[in-house]
């Protein structure tokens, strides 16, 4: 079993994400550590412990951060035409929802559930990086007590999707996302370039949904609105971003990776983009040199990962 803990800014495609954890049977997880992003963090908690509820998860939901790790940083409007007002595809989640809230802030859980599983813990974000940002300020020594770090987010050899140049966690807290990418601990990186090939049509997930009972049914009333959104950008259906960084913890086979240093840039018109100094190539000195090589994932079996998520979903 790997034990997780979940940093999520649910979200649609987050609320798939989280159904897959909690129903793999190789997955322990202990932790869902919410941010601001999709929706603000008030939002993002409440959807968190609404689903918490619905779908009977144990594990508890300790409520992050609601600004950037550099709080003068302008922020970005929620996408509420993707992921609807209430962040889960206006499906009219109630305004409180009492759950398994944990009284201390994310970023002190995790570094306080890490240090007490020291090497075991699996960290999967695909939010703003901004929790693991502020853990890493306050506990730095916590980079070498975790297993490994997966997250969803940057755009490598493709445009952005929210820019040209940047992915929406990344531009969401650029800062944050430059201290994760460049701390002493495995970072895998699963940017657009391959979630964006990772599709679930509607068919295919109504179909899970009449496998999967209530659990999926629900999943699958959260995720028509986004699935509207994607039409524009795909054939009818869910690009499932967020469960491709939790495929990744069961199954890395699934995916072709590349290592080298990263970086992203802090401002300017390319805010938010991640560039990757491939590991063997020289340059002049520069700002990538002597830093920590990461794990950047360049192709995805497309197909193999929908299977897992079908599989998964559907037991
Ligand atoms: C990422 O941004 C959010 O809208 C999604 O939940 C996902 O984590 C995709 O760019
Ligand atoms: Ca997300």
């Amino acid at each position: 079993m790997q034990k997780v803990i979940f940093d999520t800014d649910p979200g649609v495609d987050d609320a798939m994400a989280l159904l897959f954890l909690h129903k793999h049977a190789d997955i322990d997880l202990i932790g869902i550590t919410t941010v601001f992003g999709n929706a603000s963090v008030e939002t993002t908690t409440r959807n968190a412990l609404f689903l918490q509820q619905e779908w009977g998860i144990s594990a508890p939901v300790a409520r992050g951060a609601d600004q950037t790790y550099d709080p003068a940083r302008t922020p970005v409007p929620w996408p509420t035409f993707i992921h609807g007002d209430d962040g889960l595809g206006n499906i009219g989640v109630p305004d409180h929802v009492d759950g398994n809230l944990d009284p201390r802030p994310a970023h002190r859980f995790l570094i306080e559930t890490i240090r007490a599983n020291p090497g075991e813990i699996t960290l999967v974000a695909v939010g703003r990086m901004t929790n693991l940002a502020n853990a890493l300020r306050e506990d730095p020594e916590i980079a070498g007590l975790v297993k490994s770090v997966v997250i969803m987010g940057g755009a490598f050899d493709v445009p952005g999707n929210i820019t040209p140049a940047a992915e929406a966690n990344i531009y969401g807290d650029p800062e944050a996302a430059d201290v994760v990418m460049t701390a002493p601990w495995k970072v895998v990186v699963i940017g657009l370039d391959v979630t964006m090939k990772t599709v679930m049509s509607r068919a295919a997930l109504a179909e899970t949904a009449s496998q999967g009972g209530k659990a999926v049914e629900l999943l699958s009333d959260i995720s028509q609105f986004y699935i509207d959104f994607y039409g524009k950008l795909v054939d009818d259906g869910m690009v499932v971003h967020d469960s491709c960084a939790c495929v990744y913890v069961v199954a890395p086979h699934l995916f072709e990776s590349t290592t080298g240093t990263v970086r992203v840039l802090c401002g300017g018109i390319a805010d938010g983009k991640t560039i990757m100094k491939p590991d063997g190539r020289f340059f002049p000195p520069s700002a990538w040199d002597d830093l920590p090589s990461q794990t950047v994932c360049t192709d995805i079996d497309a197909n193999g990962v929908l299977k897992l998520i079908h599989d998964t979903l559907a037991a």
